[in-house]
């Protein structure tokens, strides 16, 4: 058995998966219990009174494409979310199993995984060092029943991107013992290239990607797991068989096609412009104490006066996001880049222009 199967849930292991209704398009279907009429204002190809295709495969194929990975590695999910939660159930048994992440990350990790009944342990970035990681440290404080260990990069909320030699270490020493999940929901925005090509060297490393930011459709809830054929089969028995809404398929495939992804690359850069304007201009604002580099479409800052940041913003109409609560991040917030428009409001509100 290989591990990305040894590793799982016994329950998980020998569940069959749900026998969905047959997935024949050539065919008038009067198998599923559906109704023959579509419903007013359904401007989808399919039609909204059909159950969707489950695991599309022409959005697979794009995907893998996009992905540089084979069909047999795409898991599609609503969002990195979903990939989260079904990694979660297929690995963690209640009461005994637990995650590993690096704090402070991404909240989502650890909800799913209190929601299995699972552990959480927690390795503190190296705020002294531009909140690194130290594998040395994660690698000293894994024990066996540490089965999902997180590697968000770029970080949510400190926005940089993890060193590769440190995720390097950490994915050749736990391989066939604990499925290593690279989170890389904001990797475009990084100008460095994804680690989907270490698929072939790690047999229990699993890749999170999403259409939520660079594609610009985190209304549709469309992401990615990327890893093992084995472990796709797994997750493939979890995820609900009809997960993938019918618009949010077709968004999908349209964002997908060629062109877009020309004018995606396009927008890309131009936000990368905008990152820097807004960091300059938050730099200088008298509420700002530091604003930290920045490898994703956000900017995380230390104020000096976080209160007053968050009342003049919202006195201006605008939100950020207080980070506050995180004990390693007593005066910080976060802000994603936004249009010029939205950016010189901003920086109006606290204090410029
Ligand atoms: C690091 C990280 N991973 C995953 C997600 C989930 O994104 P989605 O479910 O929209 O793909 C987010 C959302 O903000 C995120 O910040």
């Amino acid at each position: 058995m290989n591990a990305v199967v040894s590793l799982a849930r016994p329950e998980i292991v020998t569940l069959k998966a749900y026998a969905h209704a047959a997935w024949l398009p050539s065919l008038t279907r009067l198998h599923a219990n559906e109704v023959p009429w579509r419903p007013a204002g359904d401007t989808t190809t399919a039609g909204l009174n059909r159950y969707p295709e489950p695991q599309p495969e022409a959005l697979i194929e794009r995907l893998a494409a996009l992905y540089g990975v084979p069909t047999s590695s795409v898991l599609a999910t609503r969002g990195g979310d979903e990939a989260i939660d079904v990694l979660s159930r297929i690995y963690l048994r209640a009461g005994t199993d637990a995650i590993l992440q690096c704090t402070p990350t991404f909240g989502m990790y650890q909800v799913a995984a209190r929601i299995q009944g699972a552990g959480v342990v927690e390795i503190p970035l190296d705020h002294a060092q531009g909140w690194a990681l130290d594998p040395e440290r994660l690698l000293a404080a894994w024990q066996p029943n540490i089965k999902l260990v997180y590697l968000c990069s770029p970080n949510n909320p400190t926005a940089n991107l993890l060193d590769v030699t440190a995720i390097e270490e950490i994915c050749k020493t736990l391989d066939g013992k604990a499925i290593v999940v690279i989170d890389e929901a904001y990797i475009e925005w990084s100008r460095s290239s994804s680690l989907t090509r270490w698929l072939n060297r790690f047999s229990t490393l699993a890749i999170l990607r999403t259409l939520s930011k660079a594609h610009a459709l985190a209304g549709a809830r469309i992401g990615a797991l990327l890893a093992a054929p084995g472990l796709i089969e797994l997750a493939k028995r979890v995820v609900p068989p009809y997960s993938l809404a019918q618009p949010a398929v077709e968004a999908a495939l349209r964002a997908l096609s060629p062109d877009e992804l020309a004018l995606g690359l396009a927008r890309l850069e131009g936000l990368l412009a905008e990152r820097e304007y807004l960091a300059r201009g938050l730099a200088a604002s008298p509420l700002v104490d530091r604003v930290w580099p920045s490898d994703a479409n956000f900017l995380l800052i230390d104020c000096r006066d976080a209160d007053h940041f968050m009342r003049n913003s919202m006195a201006g109409g605008l939100i950020v996001r207080d980070l506050r609560a995180h004990p390693s991040l007593p005066r910080s917030l976060r802000v994603s880049v936004g249009t010029r428009a939205q950016n010189d409001a901003l920086l109006h509100c606290v204090g410029l222009t």
